[in-house]
């Protein structure tokens, strides 16, 4: 594989990767009535940006929950940094440094953006709450011209940018993003990108982001990988799969 073919088309620099940070071995998840996961198998750099690529059903969001610790994980183990993670309650993995944006973004639209961004930034920082606020709002000032509008007012991609911030408070070393792009207007995928890009350069976060939008994931990501019936099915180069249909077709089925 040339280094071209993963490398990001936004011009942002290409981030450094250090050694595995996250880790899975053998895991197996899903829910009670519905084994999912059969043995997943991934490794995940420091510094790096991975897409996770794959068909509709094919067990995406498990494996985002297994890590993040939204589901137990039945057999295998999740290492983070070195460590054991796999049994850990999903706050202690915060703590240990991995934020998630689920799946239609999680936001509470009826509370406003402050609101949104207090849930989070209280739970972690205690009494510390109103500086990494402060901090969090100066960067993001679309965010900030409209901290009091409930959350539901703001545009899909507004909505977004919001999880993604209420996710920063943390001060994740690792972001996971599950499909961000749903529901976004086509014209602003590439800024959302290249924020995502910002993110990971500019703050060292590593992300792993899974999507079903190729283009904009060969913009934001260094590398890709498939899933496939709950097992990590290939890796491989976003470049390629951009310029076949038929790749699209047998992996994607778009
Ligand atoms: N809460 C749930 N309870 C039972 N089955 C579920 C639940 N969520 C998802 N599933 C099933 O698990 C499988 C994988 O789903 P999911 O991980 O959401 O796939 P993806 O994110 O790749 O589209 C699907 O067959 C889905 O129907
Ligand atoms: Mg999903």
């Amino acid at each position: 594989m040339s280094s071209t073919h993963w490398r990001p088309t936004s011009g942002f620099s290409t981030s450094i990767w250090g050694g595995t940070m996250l880790e899975l071995e053998g895991v197996q998840a899903g829910y009670p009535d519905q084994p999912v996961l059969h043995g997943v198998d991934l490794t995940v750099r420091t510094g790096e940006r991975l897409a996770v690529l794959g068909r509709n059903g094919v067990g995406k969001t498990t494996l985002v929950r297994a890590v993040v610790g939204a589901i137990p994980v039945t057999a295998g183990k999740i290492r983070l940094d070195g460590e054991r993670i796999d049994r850990l309650a999903a706050h202690k993995r915060v703590g240990a440094g991995i934020a998630h944006v689920p799946q239609g973004r999680g936001i509470f639209g009826e509370l406003s953006i402050l609101e949104n961004l207090k849930v989070s930034a209280c739970a972690v920082h205690g009494a510390g709450w109103r500086r990494e606020i402060q901090q969090i709002l100066e960067e993001f000032p679309m965010l900030a011209e409209r901290a009091g509008h409930a959350a539901r007012s703001l545009s899909g991609g507004q909505q977004q940018v919001l999880a993604i911030a209420r996710a920063l408070l943390t001060r994740p070393r690792l972001l996971v993003l599950d499909e961000p792009t749903e529901g976004i207007q086509p014209s602003i995928l590439d800024t959302m990108a290249d924020l995502l890009v910002d993110v990971n350069v500019a703050r060292g976060v590593t992300l792993v982001v899974v999507e079903q939008k190729i283009d904009f994931a060969a913009r934001l990501a260094e590398r890709a990988v498939v899933v496939d019936r709950g097992r990590i099915h290939c890796a491989i180069a976003l470049a390629d799969l951009q310029g076949s249909r038929e790749l699209q077709r047998e992996l994607l089925a778009v």
